[in-house]
């Protein structure tokens, strides 16, 4: 890494790091000593989210922070955060991301998502900045012949336009990496992130009505909502709900901090689950989110959810061996951190606006 005049330990571009995962790894990479230079069009976030990531990390530190409000298919944008600062590597989260929507709106997925990520590693490639991590997801894998999956489980056919777009995207870094081996590539498969930072300042704000589990059930927490739509309880699984790998959104925060810091000095393409290697059913994750609320959840059973798949979690013993990292937290730390940010923002960033 390039020691800029800063006396940082480097210089990260973070896409999209106004959001739920974004912020969270831009707190820990301001802790650690780098300069966080996030880019994000505030199309799925707020600018809340940055004052509250300063807040955080404390006035010097927060002083390595830097916001670009752009989106990346601004290649003048771009061209100038890369003229501005002396980037090592990027971290790049930004994209849309609701299943559902993908299904409806594919050519506005496919090309922002696509679309953003071409712009980004051709105006990188310009600067001579090679090296990358990618937010992938674990919709790679389909729908897995037998939990866990390995990073050696083969990719599957996906169900929808979002799970492509992560699917192609490595794909697309990978063949990058092939006709350069300057490049450093890192692709990190998330499981189901959850939680929020234990401050309670920042955590998942989702527009409108939420589609993933835990931001609906600290909706109905919250009395904003009625009650958990369970969506299927008769799936080959000990309780019949299905079964995923949660993980607490601070531990694959430093995920991204302990990639970032193994990669530094090598070229390749090299991949990781980010899971705790455990999965909770939805049932398990309600009496979770009870007890962390201390108030009974109602759900209601209804028929499965189009495109869903029975169970899936990760071995997630690569990332131990080789980056030094494992999840800290299990589900009864995030369903309380997740309700300390909700009971404290019952209308997300909103509240502070
Ligand atoms: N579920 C409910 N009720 C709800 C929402 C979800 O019962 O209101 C159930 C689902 O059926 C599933 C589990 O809760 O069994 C988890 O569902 P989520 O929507 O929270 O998460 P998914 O596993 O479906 O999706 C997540 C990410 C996607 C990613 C996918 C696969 O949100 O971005 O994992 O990696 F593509």
């Amino acid at each position: 890494m390039s020691d800029t005049q800063t006396n940082s330990k480097g210089c990260v571009l973070v896409t999209g790091g106004a959001g739920f995962i974004g912020s969270h790894t831009v707190v820990e990479l301001l802790e650690a000593g780098y300069q966080a230079v996030v880019v994000d069009d505030l199309s799925n976030a707020s600018a809340v989210a940055l004052e509250r990531v300063a807040a955080i990390v404390g006035k010097k530190n927060a002083e390595r922070l830097h916001f670009y409000e752009a989106n990346l298919l601004d290649r003048e944008a771009l061209d100038h955060i890369f003229t501005s600062h002396a980037i090592d590597c990027v971290i790049h989260f930004a994209g849309y991301k609701a299943v559902g929507e993908s299904v409806s709106k594919p050519i506005e997925y496919y090309h922002n998502n696509l679309g953003s990520t071409l712009a980004l590693v051709d105006v990188m490639r310009a600067h001579e900045c090679k090296s990358i991590i990618f937010s992938s997801s674990s919709t790679v894998y389909g729908d897995p012949d037998e939990p866990p999956v390995t990073e050696l489980s083969p990719k599957k056919m996906v169900t929808n336009p979002y799970g492509w777009t992560k699917w192609m995207i490595e794909q697309i870094l990978t063949d990058i990496y092939s006709s350069d081996p300057a490049w450093n590539v890192v692709l990190l498969r998330y499981f189901n992130p959850i939680g929020a930072h234990p401050s309670g300042l920042i955590g998942e704000d989702p527009k409108g009505i939420p589609n993933n589990l835990v931001p609906y059930v600290a909706q109905v927490a919250v009395g904003k909502l009625e009650a958990v739509q369970v969506f299927g309880n008769d799936y080959p699984t000990p309780d019949g709900t299905g079964v995923r790998d949660y993980i607490h959104v601070v531990d694959l925060a430093q995920g991204h901090l302990a990639a970032l810091n193994w990669m530094h000095g090598k070229t390749g393409v090299e991949i990781f689950n980010l899971g705790t290697g455990t999965g909770s059913s939805v049932l398990e994750v309600i009496h979770a989110f009870e007890a962390a609320a201390g108030k009974p959840i109602p759900y209601v059973i209804r028929e499965r959810r189009a495109g869903d798949i029975a169970a899936n979690w990760c071995d997630a013993s690569k990332a131990e061996q080789m980056l030094g990292w494992k999840a800290r937290f299990d589900i009864t730390d995030m369903c309380r951190d997740s309700w300390a940010w909700q009971s404290a923002n019952p209308n997300g960033f909103e509240d502070a606006q």
